[in-house]
């Protein structure tokens, strides 16, 4: 019998409008006296009423973090050193922002504890030592990452996640009035990064009843928010990003995941807009999912840039072939363990040269 997965969850939630506001008080109990929080925060933040709503005590370090590029392990490198420099006692960790900047203080907060380079652990369940105390504070919603046992960087030969059970969140706090102020169509593209992992998740062949029941409910809600637009909707896109990520915990990604992540390693397209370009093209495997998708991009008017791989050489393209190729389990997942005998370089070599 196949060996069931006993994954980590997030042991602590505090969720609702205005939650933000609890942050002191639940860092009080993890403050040593002597030691340091780190506050890594998204800097289109700066000059924001969000700045200064940071509980931040003396000695404690407040880092605005920049993700105009998706997080690299150079700069998890960077970033660790210099909390390091800060002092000797991190009390913890604290990542306010998208997907990026909570996975960078995923990563510190596990490069704090676990020698060398990031880089060394990309991959799957090869850090040793627990991470210092991390919490999660999503500032958009949709990519589960508040939930997720990884942490997504970019490293010198490969895109691929520190999975770890370490790598999963201490504490998040879910507090939808931070997501408020969005720009309409990151908000868009992070969200269809939620609404793919639910194709992607219900209709893969690990599926089942613990990932159908979170899926399908992230799915519902995704379907309200972006063809109703209810009053509630950050709320409810907060929520499935939550339950899309739960989803994935007990199942994975699929098609649309493997290939993005190829076009985001060689053309530094970001996550969300990355997926849902790489959809929009996957008619064939996810029919339903993509023909909803469709109708979404036009009732919230977004439009998608075409042709990017058009006069890449040849040298990239192989190698957006190579990154998409290292996915084995999402592949698998969506097609089957046979899936080789069906998803060839040629195969994959053919679907980037339509995008
Ligand atoms: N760890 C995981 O499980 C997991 C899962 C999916 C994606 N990811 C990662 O998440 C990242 C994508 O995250 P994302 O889609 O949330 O976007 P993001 O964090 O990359 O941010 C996208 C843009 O939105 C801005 N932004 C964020 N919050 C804002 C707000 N409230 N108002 C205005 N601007 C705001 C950012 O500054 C940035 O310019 C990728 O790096 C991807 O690899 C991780
Ligand atoms: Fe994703």
């Amino acid at each position: 019998m196949d060996k069931f997965r006993n994954f980590k969850v997030v042991p602590r939630v505090v969720y609702g409008r205005g939650c933000f506001g609890q942050l002191g008080e639940i860092l009080a109990e993890h403050r040593s006296g002597g030691g340091f929080t780190a506050f890594l925060v998204d800097d289109v933040f700066r000059g924001r009423p969000l700045a200064e709503r940071l509980p931040l005590e003396k000695g404690d370090l407040h880092l605005w973090v920049n993700v105009d590029d998706e997080p690299k392990t150079a700069y998890v490198d960077h970033l660790t050193a210099v909390v390091k420099d800060h002092g000797q006692t991190v009390d913890g960790v604290v990542g306010i922002g998208g997907g990026s900047t909570m996975d960078l203080a995923k990563a510190v907060s596990l490069m704090l504890t676990n020698p060398g380079t990031s880089a060394d652990y990309q991959g799957w369940d090869r850090i040793r030592h627990p991470a210092a105390y991390h919490v999660g504070i999503p500032t958009l919603s949709g990519t589960g990452a508040e939930v997720s046992r990884t942490t997504v960087l970019t490293g010198p030969e490969k895109k691929l996640g520190i999975n770890s059970d370490h790598t999963v969140f201490d504490q998040i706090v879910l507090d939808p009035e931070l997501t408020a102020g969005a720009p309409a169509d990151q908000r868009f593209f992070t969200g269809m990064d939620c609404y793919i992992h639910c194709v992607e998740s219900l209709s893969g062949t690990f599926l089942n009843a613990f990932s159908r029941a979170f899926g399908e409910k992230a799915l519902a809600l995704c379907r309200e928010v972006f063809l109703q637009e209810p009053a509630d909707a950050d709320e409810k896109l907060m929520m499935a990003s939550y339950f899309g990520g739960m989803s994935i915990a007990y199942s994975q990604v699929g098609v649309c995941h493997a290939l993005s992540y190829g076009l985001s390693y060689v053309l530094g397209v970001h996550h969300g807009i990355g997926n849902s370009i790489v959809f929009d093209y996957l008619e064939r495997f996810y029919p339903e999912g993509v023909a909803e998708f469709r109708q979404m991009m036009a009732r919230q008017n977004v439009r998608l840039p075409r042709r990017l791989t058009a006069g890449l050489s040849e040298q990239d393209m192989n190698r957006m072939v190579d990154v998409a190729l290292v996915l084995e389990p999402l592949w698998e997942n969506a097609l089957g363990p046979e899936w080789r005998s069906q998803m060839t370089r040629d195969r994959i070599r053919d679907l980037y040269d339509g995008m």
